[in-house]
């Protein structure tokens, strides 16, 4: 029988090896013990990365919503499946009971349907960090409709990219929301958004900061009195192992974004099985993930696999920082927080203001720290140690993409012995791989190369949303018969990992992918811009920050270049949103170039980050004029 709770070292080792000796007998068994199928699969896996495919379950029947809500109303109906902390302190938290969101998601669901979604359509949720964002999610998997959620913080233009690549139907919204003592006027986008989607036929608003927005008739519909007037009984659609759970876009190296497609089964057994062990859960437990469920950390651990272990889990709707610093640690204590999720961008953040903010506040209901999102510093790893966790906590530095789903390079707490910046040893069933320049894998410890994935795993996304063959070229086409992760890593004396970066063109900024490609094409957008080459340079709260090289089509640019400054950090506004705002910009002659016409960015990067000593070689270069007079102009 497979080991469902690995409590300490020796087991967890004990179930690796079966793990990799059998992966379909350890899954296997996993899924059977753990989990509610309408019918059990006819096969366990079936995998082929080089055209990709990979299935798990097949033949197997179910619904996820099953899993994380009704089989749990028998033995947890009145417990609080989601606790709902608003954005102002003085709101009063909610407590929403498994029984109550079973009633909730099921009227929801109804709603989608009045309104003519169906098994298989794309629905898109823009909505702010409200339990109706939960709940449209659920909503969406009870009927089979497949979600694809937009972080609000999108702009219009690219939410209207993201609900136009996959033709969704509807979009799920709110009239606006709450962060700190702003409101941004989410409805708003979303008209001008809608302005270039032909596909969406309605648009259901919840109600949150009672703002004047406009309602267009026929489209769009209060839906407080539509779920107000819906049963809350919805039997669940019966899914298939392999039926898409839900799009989730994230950048690339191309402009863009890249709809990563995950299915229900795999996704569900792999989220739920990694969430009761990374995070050591255990019923009376109350669990915080402080990420937005716009990204795939909410998706996968805060919404799927704590539910689907019958967890009560956190909704933050505000930030850190409001109204102080000390924030975090007041919901911690409120709440008796014992899990805390969070990333190392908000560890710097609050570490900048002083311990006095921790100290004020009794933390010493948490058993585990968690942090994601990008490599952790030694630093910021033992600020959070010592005050947060009083060294009693053990941290997990939890390593995984959108792409993979759920948690894959991981301490698991209590077991593995923890090191500073080592997301450490790989969680059951994942088989990474370090790969040399030439293509070849890197046998033995202390290594360093490209982190590579050579087994599927249950919660791997199947495809890139109506372009299988970018998704075969991104993550199959670099390594023969690998998964790609686009990042690099080392491995110590004793196998421990620690991821070192990306090694293309993508930037982690706060914890959030940024492909720079979308970045530049927004900026070259503007008139007066020739081109642009973004790369990132060190920061010491976001991690990395962006610098921009700009040349201008005329040389002589008469406008201040200030004004320019913001004109172009506007249009990237515009056209992402503003966390993909460039910290410093470059005006410059001309951009470093190959003889085949590409930008050196190796050479920008060592610039911006002052790192000039050796800029390896540039006898390549068609213009080597150029990098001089950036390097005597860099900010
Ligand atoms: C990229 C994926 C998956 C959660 C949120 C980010 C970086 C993520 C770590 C970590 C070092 C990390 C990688 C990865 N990253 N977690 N613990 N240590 N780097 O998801 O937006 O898809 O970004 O985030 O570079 O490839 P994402």
């Amino acid at each position: 029988m497979s080991n469902y709770h690995i409590k300490n070292f020796p087991e967890y080792f004990h179930e690796y090896r079966k793990s990799v000796r059998n992966p379909e007998l350890f899954w296997e068994e996993i899924a059977e013990e753990h989990f509610l199928w309408r019918k059990k699969w006819d096969n366990v896996l079936s995998w082929d990365f080089a055209k990709p495919e990979v299935k798990w379950f097949e033949g197997s029947k179910l619904n996820i919503t099953e899993n994380c809500i009704d089989r749990h109303l028998f033995t947890k109906g009145d417990k609080t499946a989601i606790l709902f902390e608003p954005n102002d302190p003085k709101e009063p938290a909610t407590h929403i009971s498994y029984k109550e969101l079973h009633a909730r998601v099921n009227q929801m669901a109804n709603v989608l349907k009045s309104k003519g979604i169906k098994k298989g359509d794309r629905v898109c949720i823009y909505l702010p960090m409200i339990p109706e964002l939960a709940v449209s999610l659920l909503a969406c998997a009870r009927i089979g409709a497949i979600h694809s959620v937009v972080f609000a913080g999108f702009s219009a233009n690219a939410l209207a990219t993201r609900i136009n690549d996959s033709d969704c139907k509807m979009v799920l919204t709110s009239d606006g929301s709450y962060r700190g003592v702003k409101t941004i006027d989410l409805k708003g986008i979303v008209d001008e958004a809608l302005e270039s989607c032909s596909t969406v036929e309605s648009v259901l608003v919840v109600k949150r900061i009672q703002s004047e927005i406009n309602m267009k008739d026929g489209r769009d519909f209060w839906l407080e009195p539509l779920l107000a007037g819906a049963s809350t009984d919805c039997e669940p659609e019966i899914m298939d192992a392999e039926d898409p759970l839900f799009i989730l876009y994230t950048s690339g190296s191309t402009g863009k974004p890249k709809g990563m497609v995950h299915s229900t089964a795999g996704y569900m057994v792999y989220t739920a099985y990694t969430f009761k062990n990374v995070f050591q859960y255990r019923d009376s437990d109350v669990y915080w993930c402080t990420a937005d469920i716009g990204w795939i950390t909410g998706h996968s651990y805060i919404v799927y696999g704590p539910l689907a272990n019958g967890a009560t889990t956190v909704m933050f709707e505000g930030v850190p920082s409001y109204p102080d610093f000390g924030r975090f640690w007041e919901i911690v204590e409120k709440h008796k927080i014992n899990q805390f999720y969070t990333a190392p961008t908000a560890i710097r953040a609050l570490a900048k203001e002083g311990v006095q903010h921790v100290e004020q506040h009794d933390l010493s209901s948490i058993k585990v720290l968690g942090t994601v999102g990008e490599p952790i510093n030694e630093e910021a790893w033992h600020w959070y140690d010592d005050n947060v966790g009083k060294k009693k906590a053990p941290i997990v530095d939890t390593w995984w993409q959108t792409e993979t789903g759920g948690i894959l390079i991981t301490p698991i707490p209590f077991c593995t012995p923890t090191k500073p910046t080592y997301a450490t040893l790989p969680f059951l069933g994942i088989q990474p791989a370090l790969m040399d320049e030439n293509g070849q894998e890197i046998k033995g410890n202390q290594a360093e190369g490209r982190l590579c994935i050579k087994f599927p795993w249950p919660s791997m996304a199947r495809t890139i949303w109506g372009n299988h063959q970018r998704y075969k070229d991104t993550y199959f086409s670099a390594f023969e018969n690998k998964y790609f992760t686009g990042d690099g890593a080392l491995r110590d004396e004793v196998g421990y990992y620690r991821i070192t970066g990306r090694v293309d063109d993508v930037i982690i900024v706060s914890g959030h992918n940024m492909g720079t490609a979308p970045i530049e094409d927004a900026i070259n957008e503007h008139p007066a811009v020739a081109e642009s080459a973004i790369v990132g340079f060190p920061h010491e709260v976001k991690g990395n920050a962006l610098y921009g090289y700009v040349t201008l089509k005329e040389t002589g640019e008469s406008r201040n270049h200030d004004n320019l400054r913001k004109e172009i950090n506007q249009m990237i506004t515009e056209q992402i949103g503003p966390i993909a705002k460039l910290d410093k910009i470059q005006f410059t002659a001309g951009l470093p170039k190959t003889r085949s016409g590409k930008i050196m960015r190796r050479i920008l990067r060592k610039i911006a980050s002052n790192d000039t000593s050796n800029l390896g070689d540039t006898s390549t270069l068609l213009n080597p004029e150029v990098v001089q007079d950036i390097m005597d102009n860099v900010l």
